[in-house]
Formats: structure tokens, C-alpha cells, sequence
């Protein structure tokens, strides 16, 4: 265990103070939550790939004109269970802790979410859950992100740019069409040649590499390919690489194959629907290998991950 990978004991509910709430295109919104006291100090230790529950029970719905068609439906559940979100990033300001968020409306609590003002008071239980961990010794790490996966390989990238400067960090980011990757914008195609294609690595000086399925944006085709042929043009030292994975399930099964197949370490951050986030309710089981054996046990996504050593996950 690095130092990087300390589980956050402080956790706690506290109360955030909304200072903004934008689109940055199409059902991509960013929040920026403030916390000051005791909650500054709690999410001042937040760790990429940790996560937080927010209560947006009394939040209220937007105008009727603005909720999406497809979402007319899901808009009238009620919202009695909180909901899990990671931080794209986390800093600190004089004796506040800044969190910031990004997140794509799917249905009742997202669509809620869009009508948060500065000023709103939101409660939020966390840190949550282990986060990454960058193991000693490695000197590339490949970020792979799908959908809506980019928010704590955002950060992520943030912390090994600025605490890892030995270690090379390239990022791949696939969605099914360019429309929905979760950036503000595409950098150009002269950007794209020298290897930084998202303003949301390159200001930290990483690279990215986007991938759509439709071929709309960057690699035609899967994210998954993409890495599988990074990897077999430039064979980096097994010992020394390491995949991150934030995406959905299939992704992410997708890439422990490749990991397994190269003998490359490989953590996953795995999503499952999350009734209480800290261990209670039983609700987020994950499947997961035992050493030496045909065995399997259940592990708690929310206590024991969200991120996972690919090896020990059953897909
Ligand atoms: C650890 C963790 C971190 C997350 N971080 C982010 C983030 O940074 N940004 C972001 O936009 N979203 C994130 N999510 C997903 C987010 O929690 C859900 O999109 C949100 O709860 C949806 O709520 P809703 O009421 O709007 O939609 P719902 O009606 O609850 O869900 C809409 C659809 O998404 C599916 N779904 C919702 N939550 C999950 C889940 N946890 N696992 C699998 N399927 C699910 C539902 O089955 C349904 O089909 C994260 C989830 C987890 C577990
Ligand atoms: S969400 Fe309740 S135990 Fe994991």
C-alpha cells in the first residue's frame, strides 16, 4: 500500500453549498459543491475514484417543457434513495474544499440535479469507498474511460500529473458517438496529432486519445481496440504499466481480458445501484475470484470498491 491509496476514515454527512451548476453540452451538466468546517476537512482527503451520496430528495423538478421526451415518464418517481457521484476534481480554497462534478442526466435525481442554483444547500454523505491506488514502480498508466466513466480518471490524471511526474499518463476515452463524450469541447486536429485531443487532460500536460463507436470523433470503434493496439505497437515493460478503468461493465470486462493477456495490473471501477453507500443495506454486491481456488464471495462495491483489482472480479 502507497501512500495514495489510504482509505479515508472521516467520513461523514455534511452540508454542501452549491457556488455553480452549468451544461456543458447536451445532458452533460458540471456542479461545483463547497464545503467549509468540518466537511472541508472531510473532502479535503477525497481520493480519485472515491464517491459521495447526495440526497436530492426536495430538489425540485424542472419545468415541465424542459424535461426531456424519454425521461417524461421516469421524472414523476419519487427519489428516496440517495446517489452515488464521483469528483472530476477537488481543491482547496483558504478553509473550503471545493468538489466538483460532472454528471449526464438519466432520470429522476439527474434531471433534479439540473435545477440546482448557486446558493442551494445540498447534503452529502462521503468520502465513500476505496479509490485508485498507484502502486510502486510504474512508469506508464493508461487511463481508459467509457460513457459517462471520464469523472474520477479526470481527477485521477490531475493527481498523477502533479504527484507522479515520473510515471507517463495517456488517457483513452470512448463513447458511442462524439455527442456523448463528457468533455466541453474537442481540441483540434493539429492538438489530435500531437496526441492531446481533451482540454481536460492537456491542461494538466496528458495526453488523450478519444474513441467512438459510430467513428464521429477520433479511433472508429471501440475504446477497448484502441488500447489493445497501443499496447501491441508499443509493448511497454508489463511490470511497469498499469490500466485504469472507469466505464461500463462491458468495458470494463473487455479490458481485464486485455490486462490478463498482456500480465498487465489492472484496477476497474465497478457501478452498482447503491441503496445506503457505506456498507448497510447489502444492495451493491460484486462477485469476486478467491485466491487459489474455484470459490467466488460477494464484496460490497461500496465498501471494498468501487475500484477493483480486475483479477479478482467475476464477469
Ligand atoms: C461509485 C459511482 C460513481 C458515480 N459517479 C457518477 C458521476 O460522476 N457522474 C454521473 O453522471 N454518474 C455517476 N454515477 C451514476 C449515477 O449514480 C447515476 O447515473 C444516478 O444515480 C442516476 O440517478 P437517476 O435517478 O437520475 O436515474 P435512475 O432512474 O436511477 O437511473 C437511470 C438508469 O441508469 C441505471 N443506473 C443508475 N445508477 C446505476 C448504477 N449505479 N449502476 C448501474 N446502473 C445504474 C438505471 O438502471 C437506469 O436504467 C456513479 C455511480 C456510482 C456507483
Ligand atoms: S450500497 Fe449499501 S451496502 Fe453497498
Amino acid at each position: 500500500m502507497t501512500t495514495t491509496e489510504i482509505y479515508s476514515v472521516e467520513r461523514g454527512l455534511f452540508s454542501a453549498i452549491v457556488s455553480s451548476n452549468r451544461q456543458i453540452g447536451g445532458r452533460f451538466y458540471k456542479l461545483k459543491l463547497e464545503f467549509s468546517g468540518s466537511g472541508a476537512k472531510a473532502f479535503s482527503k477525497f481520493k480519485p475514484g472515491q464517491f459521495a451520496q447526495l440526497d436530492l430528495s426536495t430538489t425540485a423538478l424542472p419545468e415541465p417543457s424542459s424535461i426531456p421526451e424519454d425521461l417524461a415518464d421516469a421524472s414523476k418517481r419519487q427519489i428516496l434513495l440517495r446517489r452515488p457521484f464521483s469528483f472530476t476534481d477537488v481543491t482547496m480554497q483558504k478553509d473550503k474544499t471545493i468538489a466538483e462534478l460532472l454528471y449526464r442526466v438519466v432520470g429522476p435525481a439527474t434531471l433534479r440535479m439540473t435545477t440546482l442554483a448557486a446558493g442551494d444547500l445540498l447534503s452529502v454523505i462521503g468520502p465513500l469507498g476505496n479509490g485508485f491506488w498507484i502502486p510502486k514502480g510504474k512508469k506508464t498508466a493508461l487511463l481508459v474511460t467509457g460513457g459517462t466513466g471520464s469523472p474520477p480518471v479526470q481527477y485521477l490524471a490531475k493527481i498523477l500529473a502533479a504527484e507522479h511526474p515520473n510515471i507517463e499518463v495517456l488517457v483513452f476515452a470512448g463513447a458511442k458517438t462524439q455527442k456523448e463524450l463528457p468533455f466541453e469541447s474537442i481540441l483540434d486536429q493539429i492538438s489530435q496529432q500531437l496526441g492531446f485531443s481533451v482540454p481536460e487532460f492537456a491542461k494538466f500536460g496528458v495526453k488523450s486519445q478519444l474513441a467512438t463507436d459510430d467513428g464521429t470523433a477520433g479511433y472508429p470503434g471501440l475504446v477497448t481496440d484502441c488500447v489493445a493496439q497501443w499496447l501491441d505497437k508499443h509493448n511497454p515493460a508489463r511490470e511497469s504499466t498499469i490500466i485504469y478503468g472507469c466505464g461500463p461493465e462491458a468495458m470494463l470486462a473487455r479490458l481485464t481480458e486485455i490486462a490478463r493477456d498482456k500480465n498487465i495490473d489492472c484496477q476497474i471501477s465497478m457501478e452498482r445501484m447503491m441503496a445506503c453507500g457505506f456498507g448497510v443495506c447489502q444492495s451493491c454486491t460484486v462477485e469476486c475470484k478467491v485466491d487459489d481456488s474455484n470459490e467466488t464471495i460477494y464484496k460490497l462495491c461500496c465498501e471494498d470498491g468501487p475500484v477493483f483489482d480486475s483479477k479478482e472480479v467475476v464477469f
